[in-house]
């Protein structure tokens, strides 16, 4: 095959970040995606209605004259959230879901969610309206492995909450396990999941052998190399409750290459190209459409997009770098080269 027309994808897991970095990173990801889901880890983060109003502006500010994009919002839960808040926010159709950062999980997750038990209403509430809850799926305890927390985090967390929340619709976010692909097949469809590009291409060595190299840290951090078959297998499936989420997170390299440096991989510029390789080293192209583009609209409930993309079986021209007002920020290197062009 050499060309391959797919609906216009789009991204189930966003990092757009703020201001400079909002700027230079947004027209990658609108360039070959329709719309994302947006996270809210921001300083200070998107908690309320208002702030979600305001970040979506900025947005739709920062997209450059010509390009089209549909931000689709979410709201930062919080020991203090109000229930009323989040319902309002949905009714209006600004927000598509609430995410859950453990509190000290991953990058400015600080003002995340401690004691589960606050969050019970605003849970209850979403579960009564339909609003999606997207989870950030690691425990946070120091005593655990940081290779085991996100299986730790199913039966300790995520499964609890959702039996005392009987119809809260849940993604578990960018996950890395085998044990997270099994409890996700087995469940109904109140369960999506969603699965990166980088964790579809490297595993835990590609971080740590032969040398340490800090654009491969992200979190949660790549796990075996069985999990990441168990993902590649999940994403080429077809099934509805697998999508793309790319969790393209930029942070400079100054903040990368660091004694102590940033979780994040910037995917946008080349995920498309990426993933037409790895379905095609899994014999799969067939089914790369529901994966990139319908099965994320079918769990959110929205329309998959009119328009399309088609990549062609030639070289990208695509950058290793980009310059932002903040330092250069370094595309994620899936250490092959690319064969699929976006047109
Ligand atoms: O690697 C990550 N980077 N994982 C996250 O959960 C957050 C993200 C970020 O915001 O940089
Ligand atoms: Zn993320």
């Amino acid at each position: 095959m050499t060309s391959l027309t797919l609906a216009r994808p789009d991204d189930w897991h966003l990092h757009l970040r703020d201001g400079a970095m909002l700027r230079a990173v947004l027209p990658w990801t609108a360039r070959d995606f329709a719309r994302a889901i947006i996270m809210p880890n921001l300083v200070p983060p998107v908690v309320t209605g208002t702030q979600a109003a305001a970040y979506r502006d900025r947005i739709l500010a920062a997209l450059p004259d010509g390009m089209t994009f549909e931000p689709l919002m979410t709201l930062y839960l919080t020991e203090d959230t109000d229930a009323d808040d989040v319902a309002a926010a949905h009714t209006s159709g600004l927000v598509k879901a609430v995410k859950l950062y453990p509190a000290g999980a991953t990058t400015n997750s600080a003002s995340g969610v401690t004691n589960f038990d606050k969050v019970r209403p605003v849970l209850e509430r979403m579960a009564e309206i339909g609003l999606p809850l997207c989870v950030h799926g690691e425990v946070t305890d120091r005593d655990i492995d940081i290779f085991d927390r996100e299986a730790v985090f199913i039966d300790r967390v995520l499964d609890p909450i959702r039996r005392a929340t009987p119809g809260l619709r849940v993604v578990m976010e960018h996950i890395t396990t085998l044990n997270s692909v099994d409890y996700a097949r087995a469940q109904d469809n109140s369960l999506g999941a969603t699965i990166t590009t980088h964790h579809l291409v490297i595993n835990r060595n590609h971080i740590l052998a032969g040398g340490i190299r800090p654009h491969y840290y992200c979190l949660p951090v790549a796990k075996r190399e069985e999990h990441r078959l168990a993902l590649r297998a999940a994403a080429t499936s077809g099934e509805a409750r697998f999508f793309l989420g790319t969790d393209s997170a930029p942070h400079t390299d100054d903040n990368k290459l660091q004694p102590c440096g940033c979780a994040g991989c910037f995917t946008a510029p080349n995920t498309l190209p990426i993933l037409a390789q790895v379905f095609e080293e899994e014999g799969a192209l067939d089914q790369l459409e529901a994966f990139t583009s319908k099965n994320g609209p079918a769990f959110y409930g929205l329309p998959v997009n009119q328009d399309t993309v088609t990549l062609t079986k030639t070289a990208p021209d695509l950058p290793s770098q980009i310059d932002t007002a903040e330092g250069p920020v370094t595309v994620f290197d899936p250490g092959f080269d690319l064969t699929w062009s976006v047109q």
